[in-house]
């Protein structure tokens, strides 16, 4: 019998739908996909340049496990100036991707039977790397009311004496929203008052539309800090998420647990990606913010035109390239005879009658809910909410 703790995880079913959409076009189906989790831009072409000149330079070698001192470098450079947090190189650890960052964060902190409060709605990798290291994903409800931001008194429903460590994610994956200042500090409290550790997944730090800013609860003051791990990577910033380059912030005594699981797991991150993070982070930024307005454009065309869907309700994003939009209405209805019981039946009819893939709620721990990522062109965001309004249209 194989491992009952990796027979318990379930395969990622935001990737799954990504990639059953990929293979309908690649069958020649017309099918519109929503399901992406990565920018549809190319990787800016100076970053892919310093790759190609690392591979010439010979820069093909084993780095030091952590990440070499150039790109830690650069990552407490840009922590400072765009997010005021003062880290030393010794408190970096570059890793494959923030999912991995991640991944050797829950390995370093918990020991079996620690919970880990993650709100809910969440990003569904973090009850799976929660469970494979011996933790409780305890999630923690919120309302629709709030955002979806978790509040004192949802917390204090949540938390137990064997609560280790707090997840936050803000811009959010998958609701679009951003905790301001003042939310952000009633949870840095909360926190502090009972030794909690702070994850601040910060990924779509980057992708924040109107006047919304985003903050990192490290920044707060030391005692915060010390207790957080920023979490952050080139992945969705800069159209890198092939690349697979992201770090962990942390205090002294846990970077350097992290950089010694990771020698044994990984040895280093990939030595090419990571003169190619450099120049992401060292070189010009006008790509980004071109990246972010075209996600914006097109996020305010699809609120607009989800408005007029019937039976679908959207919350407005923030930030992200995510749209969660509310299938309750739907839910009970029927689709040529057949009831839609929840949005993983949604989704499914959805894509089989109009071709459009769209992200269930469940995995978020949302059912009631699907995710639309705006991250594919306008001409398929027409046409895919075009055809949405008309699967609408056809549940009695
Ligand atoms: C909230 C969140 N964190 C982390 C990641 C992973 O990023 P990376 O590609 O750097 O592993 C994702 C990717 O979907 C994400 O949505």
């Amino acid at each position: 019998m194989l491992s009952k703790k990796a027979l318990g995880i379930n395969p990622s079913p935001t990737m799954a739908i990504d990639s059953k959409a990929k293979e309908m076009k690649s069958q020649g189906i017309d099918v519109i996909g929503f399901g992406a989790g990565e920018p549809d831009f190319d990787t800016p072409l100076h970053i892919r340049e310093a790759a190609i000149k690392a591979i010439n330079e010979g820069h093909t070698r084993y780095t030091p496990a952590a990440g070499t001192p150039e790109l830690k470098e650069a990552i407490t450079d840009k922590l400072k100036v765009e997010n005021s947090l003062e880290y030393s190189p010794a408190q970096i650890v570059v890793s494959n991707g923030a999912k991995h960052a991640l991944s050797n964060v829950f390995t370093a902190l918990l020991n079996p039977g620690d919970e880990v409060m993650i709100p809910v709605p969440y990003w569904v990798t973090y009850p799976e790397l929660v469970s494979l290291n011996d933790g409780v994903p305890v999630p923690l409800e919120t309302s629709e009311d709030t955002q979806f931001k978790a509040t004192l008194t949802d917390m204090e429903k949540a938390y137990t004496n064997k609560c280790k460590a707090f997840v936050m994610n803000s811009p959010c994956n998958p609701t679009g929203q951003i905790y301001n200042e003042e939310e952000l500090k009633t949870i840095a409290d909360f926190c502090c008052e009972r030794n909690i550790y702070i994850i601040s997944d910060e990924i779509y730090e980057h992708l924040i539309y109107g006047n919304h800013r985003q903050f990192s609860p490290a920044a707060f003051n030391e005692q915060v800090r010390n207790l957080t791990i920023v979490i952050n990577g080139v992945s969705k910033s800069y159209a890198m998420t092939g690349w697979r380059i992201g770090y962990s912030a942390s205090s002294p005594d846990i970077a350097r647990v992290i950089a010694s699981i990771q020698s044994h797991t990984a040895s280093n991150p990939n030595s090419i990606a990571q003169k190619a993070a450099v120049a992401a982070l060292r070189g010009p930024q006008e790509c980004v913010e071109e990246m972010r307005i075209a996600f914006d454009e097109r996020r305010r065309y699809m609120y607009d035109q989800i408005k007029n869907i019937p039976l679908l309700n959207a919350l407005e994003p923030q930030g992200t390239f995510y749209m969660f939009i509310s299938v309750a209405e739907a839910i009970g209805k029927s689709y040529r005879g057949q009831i839609i019981f929840g949005s993983d039946d949604f989704a499914a009819h959805l894509l089989e009658s109009r071709k459009v893939a769209v992200v269930p709620g469940t995995g978020f721990g949302a059912p009631d809910y699907v995710r639309l990522s705006f991250a594919t062109s306008m001409d398929n965001i027409v046409e895919g909410l075009k055809r949405i309004g008309a699967f609408a249209g056809d549940l009695e």
